[in-house]
């Protein structure tokens, strides 16, 4: 779950949170209009028409009712801010239990889940490998505060994807696994100053959560009230996929840069590539200016290949792979787990051995590491399979969404890499947090929810990556563009 604040966001507040209440929810068959292509057991666009079951209306009673509870108790409601739908308006569903590709709501409306618990989900919801390995670990007692075996067993697995991370430690979240990934970089090189990318999203400690100006020689200012400026001076913020740009950081901070740290295909301001040669080029900057380079694959790990975003660009060289990676989401099977690790010469660095400190009470949790070896072993016996379903899924969801909204026309611009995408409602091509920044958020929040109340359940932010699980088949597709047709109908009207 990411907990990116309005300024990195850009986030636009569409809408009050008016209570979606609609007349009574029977299942109805609706027909798809117009010519839209329904899919043949294999996943391709046939050219028949079809139709497809949705509840309908939806209502969003006893939502709406949690909402307000929640709201005397937690800030917005929530435990963390994206979950709210301030960016898309309306009372966020609340969910009660899930199965494979759906979610289930208090009101029992039924959704095609496209954000899998913002990753972790790529085999679908209540797992059934994890659940069992979960439940087993329970029966003998959550947690220690020990050494286990299967933080070795889980570290393994992760070495067998993760060939540069010759040494690694566990945390609780992707955001721990960065900020400690962090001070090791300082802690290593015995420099201050670390430097990422606008519309990259590594958590929330203070030191990463800096959105600066582009220019070079512009300090970091904080992006969340409460992170001291002095801290934050440290971040240097720069475009995505501009070299020119680290080029020059690097020349007028001579000696002073720890670290880049980079998503190496972002999701956190929508998704967005790598162009041509910049992580190349990052690698041989960083190389030549004693800098650690630090991919942050807490999204990508294990989505785009078993090895991630390195597996996939092949940054698995010696000369080409990362000195640190961070990992989160997908390697807990849905439980709270991030890891951070790399260079053994590095993570040596880190106590008992060495200067930086880093710990936890949960690190390493027994229930954790059981779901996270039961999903991994799982990943690593049926990859032949996984990912070209992945692929094939994917390729279908996102150019037949794409295709609706050219019927419609409605300006879109599809990204896509691997099992996450996003459409952004912009004719511009986006490659960097500006061009994301020019799509219209608030056509984004109309389409979100119309998509809602047919069934799907879209990422509630135009900044963030929709993510497609193997749960996917070919009825939750056929369902998923059937309702984008008719919410792209809707939007023209
Ligand atoms: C790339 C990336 N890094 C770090 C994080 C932070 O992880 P967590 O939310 O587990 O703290 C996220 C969360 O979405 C992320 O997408």
């Amino acid at each position: 779950m990411c907990q990116k604040n309005a300024a990195i966001q850009g986030f636009a507040a569409v809408a009050s949170n008016t209570v979606q209440t609609l007349t009574t929810a029977v299942a109805v068959v609706v027909d798809i209009p117009g010519n839209l292509r329904p899919l043949n057991a294999r996943g391709h666009p046939t050219r028949s028409r079809a139709s497809y079951t949705v509840a309908m209306p939806y209502r969003f009673t006893r939502s709406a009712e949690l909402q307000q509870r929640a709201e005397t108790l937690l800030p917005g409601g929530v435990d963390s801010p994206v979950r709210a739908f301030r960016a898309v308006g309306g009372h966020p569903p609340f969910v009660v239990s899930a199965e494979g590709a759906y979610l289930t709501d208090a009101d029992g409306n039924r959704y095609v889940d496209l954000f899998g618990s913002w990753g972790p989900m790529l085999f679908g919801h209540a797992f059934p490998p994890a659940v069992a390995a979960i439940q087993r670990a329970a029966s003998a007692s959550p947690s220690f505060g020990a050494s286990t075996p299967a933080e070795a067993e889980l570290a393994e697995l992760v070495q067998q994807c993760f060939p540069a991370m010759e040494r690694m430690r566990f945390v609780s979240s992707g955001t721990e696994a960065c900020m400690s990934a962090i001070r090791l970089a300082r802690g290593y090189t015995d420099r201050p100053f670390v430097l990422k990318f606008e519309g990259c999203y590594h958590g929330h400690a203070d030191a990463l959560l800096v959105k600066a100006g582009s220019g070079l020689a512009t300090f970091g200012i904080p992006g969340s009230a409460g992170v001291p400026a002095e801290t934050a001076m440290h971040t240097l913020a720069l475009p995505y996929n501009d070299l020119s740009a680290v080029e020059e950081a690097f020349a007028s901070h001579p000696g002073l840069i720890a670290a880049i740290i980079l998503e190496p295909v972002v999701g956190n301001a929508g998704t967005i590539a790598p162009t041509e040669g910049f992580l190349r080029g990052l690698r041989e900057i960083t190389r030549r200016e004693g800098a650690l380079l630090i991919f942050d694959e807490v999204m990508t790990g294990f989505r785009l290949s078993a090895g991630g975003a390195q597996g996939f660009y092949g940054f698995t060289t010696p000369e080409l792979k990362p000195d640190l990676v961070t990992l989160g989401k997908i390697v807990g099977g849905g439980l709270p787990v991030g890891v951070f690790g790399g260079r053994a010469d590095i993570m040596e660095k880190l106590a008992p051995l060495g200067p930086v400190y880093q710990a936890g009470t949960l690190s390493g949790n027994p229930l954790a590491m059981a779901a996270g070896i039961a999903t991994l072993r799982y990943l690593l016996d049926n990859k032949a399979e996984i990912y070209p379903q992945l692929e094939e899924t994917s390729a279908t969801v996102f150019a037949g969404v794409a295709a609706a909204a050219a019927e419609y026309g409605i300006a879109l611009t599809t990204n896509r890499v691997g099992s996450m995408g996003t459409w952004f409602f912009t004719p511009t091509a986006v490659n960097d947090f500006a061009s994301a920044s020019t799509s219209d958020a608030t056509l984004f929040a109309r389409f979100h929810r119309a998509m809602l109340e047919r069934g799907v359940w879209l990422p509630p932010s135009q900044y963030e990556a929709a993510f497609v699980s193997t749960a996917i088949g070919t009825t939750e597709i056929e369902h998923i563009l059937g309702a984008a047709r008719e919410s792209f109908a809707l939007l023209t009207r």
